[in-house]
C-alpha cells in the first residue's frame, strides 16, 4: 500500500503489557451469551503500537462475562515467539494473490482465546505490524491484511475447520475492515461490526490489485470499494458493516463533517440516517490502579503523594531532568495528529516558567529528529526518550503534574484518561474523545483552536493551579475519579449486539 493514508498507526517498537491479568469470568449465567470474533491487528498481551493493542486487549475482557469472545489476530513474530504454545486449529486455502494459512489457538493465562493467522512469509517479520524497520509500509499491506478480512469470514462462514462459529464479527480499524465485506460477498448470514479507531488510515491500495484480492468487479465501483480511484479497505467495512461504531460520541458526530470526515463523511451520514452509526467511548482496563500497579516505583493514593513524587524521581533521574518545577509529561506516538509540533513550539514557554518536559514516544523520523534536538538544546529541561516501554510510560503518567496532548483530531484518547488516573492533569485540545472526558478546569484543562497562542493559555492555566496547593489538590482529586473503567462502559457494545443479532433472528424466522 503506497499511500501514505494506507499507513495505520506509525513505527513502534512494539510492546509487551506485562501486568497479570485475574481468569475471566467464562462461565456466567447470563442467558444472551453469543460467541464473538474481535479481529484486530494489535493485542497490547503481545503487540501494540498504540490505542487499538489497549483496546483490544481490554475490550474483550470485558465483554467475557456476557459473550463467548475470541480474537484473530496476525502471526506476527512477537505473536508466535511470544513463549505462549500454539496448537494448530484450522487450515485456510489460497485464493487469487493470498496464499494458505493455518489457524493456531493461543490460550492466554487468564482463560481469552486468541486464534493466530499463521503465514511465516505474511507475517513473521522484522518490524512493526505496519511498517518494516525503516519506517516504511509493507508493499504487501494490501494482501496480509485482506488475508486477515478474509480468515474473518472463513471463520464465520464455518470454513476454517475450526470446532467453532462466532454469532458476530467484530473488526476493527482498516486492517479488519475487509471482514464484512468478504462475508457479504460469501453470503454469510453473520452480522458485523466495525469500529473505526482512527478514519485518518485507510488502507488504501492500488485499484488493479482488486483480484488479487478477490474482490469482485461489482464491488469495486463509488457504491462498494473505490475511492477517489483507490481502493479503500475501511470503505468496504463501513459499506458492508451491519453497524459502524467509533470510539467516542464526540467523534462520531465530527467524522460526519467535511473536516473530520476525511473524504467519507457522505457515507457515514447516510449510515446515521440509517442508523447504523454510533460512538462508544473506550474504557481504561482494571491494571491502572494508583494504589497496586506493579509497575510504578511506588503506589499511591488521592491526597497522599508520596508514591506520586516517588515516580517523578525516578523519572526525572532516568529523563536528566532537574529536581524541581512542574514536569509535563508527553507519552505519544510522534506523529501529526498529535500536534508534536505544537508541543515543541510552546517547549520554551513552559521552561522559561520553570516547567521540565518528559517525552517518551516513537513515530515519523522528522518528529523524533526535532525533539531529541529540542532535549539537547535544553539540558535538566527537556528529557526525550526515543522509544516506549510500557513500565516507564507508566511511570511517566504517574510522575508527571500535567500531560500534553494538543491532538488535531483525536478519536477517543486513552492516554489522558491513563494520565487522570494517576493524577496528572491533561492539558488537550477540545476535541474529540478528549473533549468527551476531560472537565475543563475541573479534570484537566481544554483549548479550542490548534494553536500556540491557546495552548500557552492552557498552560498559563495550568501554572495557575499549580501554584496554588488547594486547587492543584482539588482537581488532582477530580481527574483520578473521571475515568470509567470497561467494565464500566462496556454495556453499549453489549446492547448493540444484542440488537443485531435479535434482527438477525427475527430475519430467520421470517424465511
Ligand atoms: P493512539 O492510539 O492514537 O496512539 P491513545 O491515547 O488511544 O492514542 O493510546 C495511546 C496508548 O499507546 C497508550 O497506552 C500509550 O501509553 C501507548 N503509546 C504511546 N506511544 C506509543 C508508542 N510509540 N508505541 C507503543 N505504544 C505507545
Ligand atoms: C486510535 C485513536 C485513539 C483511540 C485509540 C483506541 O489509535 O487515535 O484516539 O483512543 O485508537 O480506540
Amino acid at each position: 500500500m503506497a499511500s501514505a493514508a494506507a499507513t495505520a498507526h506509525i513505527p513502534s517498537n512494539p510492546t509487551l503489557c506485562a501486568a497479570a491479568k485475574p481468569p475471566l469470568q467464562m462461565h456466567s449465567e447470563y442467558p444472551q451469551r453469543k460467541r464473538v470474533l474481535f479481529v484486530t491487528s494489535e493485542f497490547a498481551d503481545l503487540i501494540k503500537c498504540g490505542g487499538l493493542g489497549d483496546v483490544s486487549a481490554a475490550l474483550p475482557r470485558a465483554l467475557s462475562p456476557q459473550h463467548d469472545m475470541r480474537l484473530l489476530i496476525p502471526g506476527y513474530r512477537q505473536v508466535v515467539q511470544s513463549g505462549r504454545p500454539i496448537r494448530i486449529v484450522g487450515q485456510l486455502p489460497g485464493i487469487a494473490a493470498l496464499p494458505p494459512c493455518q489457524i493456531g489457538r493461543m490460550d492466554m493465562a487468564d482463560g481469552l482465546i486468541v486464534y493466530v493467522l499463521l503465514n511465516a512469509a505474511l507475517y513473521e517479520r522484522d518490524g512493526s505490524p505496519y511498517v518494516d524497520t525503516q519506517g516504511r509500509d509493507w508493499a504487501d499491506n494490501h494482501i496480509r491484511f485482506a488475508r486477515l478480512g478474509l480468515a474473518a469470514a472463513e471463520i464465520a462462514a464455518g470454513d476454517a475447520g475450526i470446532q467453532w462459529r462466532p454469532e458476530l464479527v467484530h473488526a476493527n480499524d482498516w486492517p479488519a475492515a475487509m471482514a464484512p465485506a468478504y462475508m457479504a460477498w460469501r453470503r454469510t448470514n453473520t452480522p458485523s461490526v466495525l469500529t473505526i479507531h482512527n478514519l485518518a488510515y485507510q488502507g488504501l491500495c492500488d485499484m488493479r490489485c482488486a483480484s488479487e484480492l478477490a474482490i469482485p468487479e461489482t464491488a469495486c465501483g463509488v457504491d462498494g470499494l473505490e475511492f477517489y480511484g483507490q481502493l479503500s479497505f475501511l470503505k468496504a467495512g463501513i459499506a458492508y458493516a451491519q453497524h459502524v461504531t467509533t470510539v467516542s460520541r464526540r467523534y462520531a458526530w465530527e467524522i460526519t463533517t467535511a473536516e473530520h470526515g476525511c473524504g467519507l463523511d457522505g457515507l457515514l451520514r447516510a449510515k446515521v440516517l440509517a442508523n447504523q452509526l454510533s460512538g462508544i467511548a473506550n474504557g481504561i482496563d482494571e491494571s491502572w490502579q494508583p494504589e497496586t500497579d506493579p509497575q510504578l516505583v511506588q503506589g499511591f493514593t488521592a491526597g497522599d503523594w508520596v508514591g506520586k513524587q516517588a515516580n517523578a524521581a525516578y523519572v526525572r533521574r532516568w529523563l536528566n531532568l532537574d529536581a524541581d518545577g512542574p514536569l509535563f509529561a508527553v507519552v505519544s506516538r510522534l506523529v501529526h495528529q498529535k500536534g508534536i509540533d505544537l508541543t515543541m513550539e510552546v517547549a520554551e514557554h513552559i521552561v522559561a516558567r520553570g516547567g521540565r518536559i518528559g517525552v517518551i514516544g516513537q513515530g515519523e523520523p522528522a518528529l523524533e529528529a526535532a525533539m531529541t534536538d529540542l532535549g539537547r538544546r535544553h539540558p535538566g529541561r527537556i528529557g526525550v526518550h526515543i522509544g516506549f516501554d510500557e513500565s516507564d510510560a507508566r511511570r511517566l503518567y504517574a510522575g508527571s503534574d500535567f500531560l500534553l496532548m494538543p491532538s488535531r483530531f483525536e478519536p477517543c484518547g486513552l492516554s489522558q484518561m491513563y494520565a487522570q488516573r494517576y493524577a496528572s492533569l491533561p492539558i488537550a485540545r477540545c476535541t474529540g474523545g478528549l473533549a468527551d472526558t476531560i472537565e475543563d478546569g475541573v479534570s484537566g484543562f481544554l483549548f479550542d483552536a490548534p494553536r500556540v497562542d491557546a495552548y500557552r493559555q492552557a498552560i498559563d492555566r495550568a501554572l495557575h493551579v499549580f501554584a496554588h496547593p488547594e486547587l492543584l489538590e482539588a482537581m488532582r482529586c477530580r481527574a483520578m475519579r473521571a475515568p470509567l473503567y470497561w467494565r464500566q462502559s462496556v454495556q453499549p457494545y453489549d446492547r448493540l449486539f444484542q440488537r443485531l443479532l435479535s434482527h438477525v433472528n427475527a430475519r430467520q424466522a421470517l424465511r
